[in-house]
Formats: structure tokens, C-alpha cells, sequence
């Protein structure tokens, strides 16, 4: 987490450095701050809380310089104070840091007794602090800088300033990403490439291990063994204006609503140029056995992925959360594939998942929203979902076009392994083709569910309830509430309900039953009964003959169009999603930018 910056500009920085922190916003938020050296002399501002405290702040005491870095916090050791607050600085340096450093408390002390002194709790000072040992010993910003590195465990994007040095600035990378930008006279770090959209498009990644020094004309960049490293440079294509709410209050509302459309360019792109429709070169003939690995609603993605690739490939499918992956360490078999699945591309346990995986399985592919992302990198095949740029925390596009393209590659799976013919898979593809138009009036339920949304948002708990591959959409339905609302919530599977969670149930719970009028449709609305005989107050989200059968005695229904059974849980992730949006506006929360989250997980 954290959003990094540093910009060795010909303007004045301090505006600059805003801006690109805005963009990072979705990386933490809180506090943020910035440092730049103006007449050789370093000087700082930091605010607790959103970026927009500290560009008041800039108002009020503005920060002269045309060299800087500028950080956005997601608070991992210390709370949100201005004290915490990056950038660091100790002595002539100053720094901005992504990640942990795992060995701080050992090098802490070391530094304490050598008799240096301390502001902070966190760990990033403590590097800042090293790196002003090494300057004290007379060594110059570079030696020190590889000395420091050195002495370094864990994961970190860091990027340095120095008292006296206009035009010098250096970055690392390990275990968090970390992008170059080259401009005319001009040169830029980001944690990412949208950071630094509106600056340029020339964009350079670091490697693992990379660090690189970096003054007005360019840059050098040195690999983990000191070794000079040449780096491609990039053109990357980012449409900046993606990143504006157009018209809408919140960007999750923006989102939600753009799904239809985001899904039916995502398909004409795809067939387009082959890669959903999977002609290029994923053979699953071979393939004994998938490992979907993913953290929260990509993981989510992945286990209704599950459902539909045992049933339409009879293919056998492990999911894991990331975190749990590797440490696991599942026998994994060397004819099966593992696929990853993250919107940023960035998760930190989803990329120590893959780097666990990679001897181990034929092949590695990865399903992402930023194909420029790490994970996508360091994939053997990439499948992009092509959903846009995300921004409110609370994934709902992402997610739609997650699900759509693991939905492809299961049909594919399919035909290639003589599951599905190829009119079978023509036939859902053609009902997926029809998808954005039954999204579409899905999206009207927007109306009656900003309606109930009040009552929703007094309740204390609320269940989710699904069966099949409806049951993730239950889990997902969970955790988008929870989220953004902080209401506590659970889904569960329909089954599981009377083996445990119906002791909750009475009067003030309500229960979101989310079932299509499918093959299942039946099993579930027993179990709905049963949480009606106690009292417990039904939403049923179901289609008009689902409604009509099942609605008597319900709270609240809600009426989606008819859908085939296989695309049902992409539709039904929309009332999902709305009734999460609404009930979060009703209560008068961040939507979206929740609590204590951040959009990118790049720890672990
Ligand atoms: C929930 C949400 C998170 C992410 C998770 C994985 O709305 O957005 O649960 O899905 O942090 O992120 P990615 O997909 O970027 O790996």
C-alpha cells in the first residue's frame, strides 16, 4: 500500500506532486505529505488524514522547490499522525517508502546506540535514519544509498532526497512496484503509471532488486547485484480522463453504472484481437487440474470460476486465498496450470503466490485489470479484463469483468477438452453477448433499492444467502457491505444456514436471498422458509417467475430479468453491488474511500 512520487521537474513541484498523489489516493489515505529542496536546504508538510488536508495546508504554507517527493500513507507501523507521516527525514535525507521493512527494530537499535534519534514509530525512518549514518562517514549519496539497501529485509519502494542535491533523486524497488517516468529535462518516480499519467507516458519499470539514480537528463539504473541494468522504456496508453466521476457523486456509483458498457467494449475488443476468445494460445487439453488463487472479491471471482469450470470443462479446481497459498503449500500437480486473478496486478500475496507456484506448475496465467501490473509480468500468459481504470476501493466493474473472463476461459477449457461443442460454446457465447442489455435493467433497480437501502442501514448484522454458484455472489454481496457500510455481514451457502447461522436469526436481521429461478431454485426457498418460520425479514432477489413463486411472505423483492443459468452470478453481482452503494449512502460513509482500506494490498 502506500503511494510514492518524486519528480526532478523545471516548475515549481508542490502542485505537481499533489496531483499525482491524488491519483494515488486509492493506495491510502492516512495522511499524506510531501518534501522538496528549494536553495539546497530540505523542508517538509505533512497532514493526518486525507490528501485534501494537506493541499490546505500547502495554502496556507506553501512549499517552494522544483525537486520532490510526496507519499500517501496507509498506516502499517505507528497510527495516522503527522509524527508518522512521510516524508522522512534524518539529517540531509529525506524519504518515501511502499512496503515493510522487517529487520527495523534490529537495525532501530544499532542506530540508537550509535546515537541517533528517533520521531516516529515506523519503520521508514529507520532507513532514513541508516541512510544518514552512511552520509555521516562521509560517503556520498550513492555509496550510501547502496549501503543502505543493503542492510535491508523485506519488501520496499523507496525514493530519496538530499539537503544540498537539486538535481539528484534516487529510487528502489523490491517487492513493491516502482515506475520511472521520462520527460524532456524532466524525470519522475510513481508507484504506478496512472501517478504519473498527466506527467508523462514514457514510463520505465523497475526489476526486483532494481535501484536507480536519477538527475534531469535521465537515469541509471543498477540491478541487485550493482550490476548497470538497461531497462526498457515504454509508451503507455492511459486515458487520464478515466479518472473522473463524470457527473456521478461517487466514483463506486460511476462504476456500478458502467458496467454494461465497460463489459460489451471489453467483448467486442476481445474478439477483436482473440485474446477472450482464447483462439491465441491456451490449450487446455493438457491440463489436469487449475489452481485459482486470489485475495477478496478477485477471490471471490475465482471460486464462482470454480463452478463453472467443474461443470462446463469437468475440470478439477483448487482456489486459494493468496494469503494462505503459499504457506499451505499445496502439492501442485506439473501438469496443471495456476491463475491468478487481481484487478491492480499489484497484491502482494497474490505475486508471492505466483513466485510460489512458478516451478512448480506447466503453466502460470494471469487474469488482471493493468496489464503493465507485476503480476501480469511476471505471468506466463496474461488475459486482461479490460475494465478501465478502477478507482472507488470497493471493486464492482472489476469484478463483472473478472468474472466474464474466467466464464470464456472456462467455455474454452470446455471445448478443448471435448466437454462443450463448438455450438454449445457459440450458444453461450452468444447469451454473454446479450449480457450489457440485461445489466442494463438491472441497474433500474437502483430506485427501489435506494428505497429499502434505509431500513438496510439500520440493521446491525445482515446474511447473504445463495447456493451454487450463487453462493459466492452471497460471500461477495457480504463483503461489499461490509466494506463500505460497516455493517457487519456474512454470506453463506443456502445449506449451511441450519447448521449454525440461523441461531441469529430473528426480527432484525434481514436475510438477502439472492436465487435465480434455476435448477436450485427450489432447495433454496426451503431454506428461505426456514428463515421466515423464525421471523427473520427476507429480500428476495430473484427473476419474475422466481418472484411470483417464492415472493409471498417476503420483506422486499427485487425482480432481475430471466438470465441463463451460467451467466446469472455476473447479473445478480449488480443488485449486489447496488444494495452495498445505497445502503453505505444512507448510513453517510466514505464510499469510496472506506476505512482502514486501500485499493492496492502491496503488503502482506
Ligand atoms: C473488495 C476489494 C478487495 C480486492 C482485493 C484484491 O471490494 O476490492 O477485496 O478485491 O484487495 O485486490 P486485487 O484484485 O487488486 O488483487
Amino acid at each position: 500500500m502506500c503511494g510514492i512520487v518524486g519528480i526532478l521537474g523545471k516548475h515549481e513541484v508542490a502542485p505537481q506532486l499533489v496531483e499525482a498523489l491524488r491519483r494515488l489516493e486509492y493506495r491510502g489515505y492516512d495522511s499524506a505529505g510531501i518534501a522538496t529542496v528549494n536553495q539546497g536546504r530540505l523542508g517538509r508538510r505533512r497532514a493526518v488524514g486525507k490528501l485534501v488536508n494537506l493541499s490546505d495546508l500547502l495554502v496556507h504554507d506553501p512549499l517552494a522547490g522544483k525537486s520532490g517527493i510526496g507519499h500517501t500513507r496507509w498506516a502499517t507501523h505507528g497510527a495516522a499522525t503527522v509524527a508518522n507521516a512521510h516524508p522522512h527525514q534524518a539529517g540531509r535525507v529525506a524519504v518515501v517508502h511502499n512496503g515493510i521493512i522487517e529487520n527495523f527494530r534490529e537495525l532501530r537499535q544499532d542506530l540508537t546506540a550509535a546515537g541517533y534519534g528517533f520521531e516516529s514509530e515506523t519503520d521508514t525512518e529507520t532507513v532514513a535514519n541508516l541512510l544518514r549514518s552512511h552520509l555521516d562517514r562521509g560517503l556520498d549519496p550513492v555509496d550510501a544509498t547502496r549501503e543502505t539497501l543493503g542492510r535491508l529485509h523485506g519488501a520496499f519502494a523507496l525514493c530519496f532526497l538530499f539537503e544540498g542535491e537539486e538535481d539528484l533523486m534516487i529510487a528502489a524497488r523490491k517487492g513493491s512496484p516502482l515506475a520511472i517516468g521520462h520527460g524532456t529535462g524532466e524525470m519522475f518516480v510513481g508507484s504506478d503509471a496512472i501517478a504519473l499519467a498527466p506527467l508523462t507516458d514514457r514510463i520505465t519499470y523497475l526489476e526486483e532488486g532494481d535501484w536507480a539514480v536519477l538527475t534531469r537528463a535521465g537515469v541509471t539504473i543498477r540491478d541487485a547485484a550493482g550490476r548497470l541494468a538497461n531497462r526498457a522504456v515504454t509508451q503507455i496508453a492511459l486515458d487520464a480522463a478515466r479518472v473522473e466521476k463524470a457527473g456521478y457523486r461517487h466514483f463506486m456509483a460511476k462504476e456500478i453504472a458502467e458496467q454494461p458498457v465497460v463489459l460489451a467494449d471489453a467483448l467486442r475488443e476481445a474478439g477483436r484481437d482473440g485474446t477472450l476468445s482464447l483462439a491465441a494460445d491456451l490449450d487446455f487439453r493438457d491440463v489436469d487440474r487449475l489452481t485459482l488463487v486470489a485475495c477478496g472479491t478477485a477471490y471471490y471471482a475465482c471460486v464462482v470460476a470454480k463452478y463453472w469450470f467443474e461443470q462446463v470443462a469437468r475440470l478439477p479446481v483448487d482456489v486459494d486465498i493468496a494469503s494462505e497459498f503459499r504457506y499451505r503449500d499445496p502439492p501442485l500437480s506439473p501438469k496443471s496450470w495456476a491463475i491468478f486473478v487481481s484487478q491492480s496486478g499489484e497484491t502482494a500475496d497474490t505475486l508471492a503466490a505466483l513466485r510460489h507456484a512458478r516451478e512448480q506448475v506447466a503453466r502460470i496465467v494471469a487474469v488482471v485489470n493493468v496489464p503493465t501490473s507485476s503480476i501480469a509480468r511476471e505471468a506466463d500468459a496474461v488475459l486482461p479484463i479490460r475494465a478501465g481504470v478502477e478507482v472507488g476501493v470497493a471493486s464492482t466493474k472489476a469484478f463483472t469483468c473478472q468474472l466474464a473472463t474466467l466464464l470464456l476461459m472456462a467455455l474454452k477449457a470446455g471445448q478443448d477438452r471435448g466437454v462443450l461443442t463448438a455450438e454449445q460454446v457459440a450458444a453461450h457465447r452468444a447469451d454473454l453477448a446479450a449480457l450489457p442489455g440485461l445489466m442494463n435493467h438491472a441497474l433500474r433497480l437502483a430506485e427501489p433499492i435506494a428505497l429499502l437501502a434505509e431500513d438496510l442501514a439500520e440493521a446491525q448484522d445482515i446474511l447473504f444467502l445463495g447456493r451454487g454458484a450463487m453462493y459466492p455472489l452471497a460471500l461477495e454481496g457480504a463483503l461489499k457491505l461490509k466494506e463500505i457500510s460497516y455493517i457487519h455481514a456474512e454470506g453463506y451457502a443456502s445449506g449451511e444456514l441450519k447448521h449454525g447461522p440461523i441461531a441469529l436469526i430473528d426480527a432484525r436481521v434481514p436475510v438477502i436471498v439472492m436465487a435465480p429461478r434455476d435448477a436450485l431454485f427450489e432447495k433454496t426457498v426451503s431454506n428461505m422458509q426456514e428463515v421466515m418460520a423464525r421471523h427473520g425479514k427476507v429480500l428476495l432477489i430473484s427473476d419474475a417467475r422466481g418472484v411470483a413463486e417464492a415472493g409471498a411472505g417476503c420483506w422486499r423483492c427485487l425482480t432481475l430479468p430471466e438470465v441463463p443459468d451460467l451467466l446469472a452470478p455476473i447479473l445478480y453481482a449488480i443488485p449486489a453491488q447496488l444494495l452495498a452503494y445505497h445502503t453505505a449512502v444512507a448510513k453517510g460513509t466514505d464510499v469510496d474511500q472506506p476505512r482502514n482500506l486501500a485499493k492496492s494490498v502491496t503488503v502482506e
